[in-house]
């Protein structure tokens, strides 16, 4: 198979195409046919050395990537819902190897989910990793319910996409903050009121919410904290120590008093589950992918290039179609 590998941390350049042997497979395993992958900014960190859980990254070789979609080529003896032939869509975290940026990939049953039938194998590819995100955020960290007001911080990146779309599908009403080139965007998607990130003032215009969803954190969680009801829940993607020691603060301030406004830190989990969930939302109209662009498997280091610049709007897909 042709995948993307590298032998040794840095800049994009070291991901190089090649031709590498099918993965091996264990019992609870199935081997995709990957026709799409796509990128996130964890893979350009892990790329470089810097990813914040590089322990558990796999030794090189090593092949990136955590979102593909595709279609299984050979099930595992202990397999039992899966089957030959069915459409998924899968995500793989370091510790289950990663390797989606090839055209096969192994992955255990636990992490996959049937591709909805209304969307493309490229749309497929952008699903995994960022709406998980979204929904694990609003579901096991915010416990959002319907009529509950929510900002998304972010609204236009691979995550945010999915944030704004999940949390009206959750009966949330939505607002966003993004860049004064995403508005447009953020309506499509069902953003209500829309902040622009670039006005000096823009904090002080939002109104108040039961959940903010920041999917940036440039800001970190103090001025969030005025514009949160009481009782309400900070979710920031970004696992940082102030973060980490404000979350264990204000768990333990929540037991005596349900006023406190909590803070939670989101760490996404491979779950086929939450993932079937998500793939109902799309076949119900209720979620659609929002694909930046799409680039060839061999031109891996533009997309890396491209994704560093944290300007995408929806996902960068990696497509095998060429290869
Ligand atoms: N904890 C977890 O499990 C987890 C999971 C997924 C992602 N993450 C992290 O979450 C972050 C977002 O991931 P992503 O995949 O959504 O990234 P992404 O798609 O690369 O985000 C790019 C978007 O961010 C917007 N943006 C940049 N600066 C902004 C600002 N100051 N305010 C508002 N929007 C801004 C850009 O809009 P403009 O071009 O208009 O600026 C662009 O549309 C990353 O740091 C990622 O590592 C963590």
């Amino acid at each position: 198979m042709k995948a993307i590998i590298q032998t040794q941390y840095g800049k994009s350049d070291v991901l190089q195409y090649t031709t590498q042997p099918t993965p091996e497979m264990n019992s609870q395993q199935v081997l995709v046919q990957v026709e799409a992958a796509s990128i996130n900014p964890r893979d350009w960190l892990i790329r470089s050395g810097k990813y914040q859980m590089q322990f558990a990254v796999p030794k090189f070789p090593l092949i990136l990537g955590s979102d593909a979609c595709g279609k299984i080529i050979k099930v595992g003896s202990g397999v039992k819902n899966f089957k030959i032939g069915q459409e998924v869509m899968v995500m793989k975290n370091p510790r289950d190897g990663l390797g989606c940026y090839a055209q096969q990939v192994v992955v255990n049953e636990k992490s996959i989910a049937l591709k909805p039938s209304n969307i493309t194998f490229e749309q497929g590819a952008a699903v995994p990793l960022c709406a998980l995100t979204a929904w694990q955020a609003f579901k096991k960290k915010a416990n959002l319910s319907s009529g509950q007001k929510v900002l998304v911080v972010g609204g236009s990146g691979g995550v945010g996409t999915f944030a704004i779309q999940i949390a009206k599908a959750l009966g949330a009403e939505v607002d966003a903050v993004c860049g004064p080139t995403s508005i447009a965007l953020m309506k499509e998607l069902g953003a209500q009121d829309i902040f622009n990130y670039k006005q000096d003032n823009f904090m002080s215009e939002l109104s108040v919410y039961d959940v903010v969803f920041d999917t940036i954190g440039r800001h970190g969680f103090t001025p969030y904290m005025k514009v949160l009801n009481k009782g309400g829940t900070y979710v920031s993607t970004i696992p940082s120590p102030q973060n980490l020691i404000a979350s264990i603060k204000t768990s333990i301030q929540s037991i005596f008093s349900q006023a406190t406004k909590k803070i939670k830190m989101v760490l996404v989990q491979s779950n086929g589950r939450d993932l079937q969930e998500i793939a109902r939302l799309i076949e119900n109209g209720q979620v659609t992918p929002v694909i930046d662009s799409v680039y060839p498997l061999q031109d891996a280091s533009k997309a890396h290039d491209y994704s560093r610049s944290f300007r995408a709007k929806g996902k960068i897909i990696l497509s095998m179609k060429h290869d």
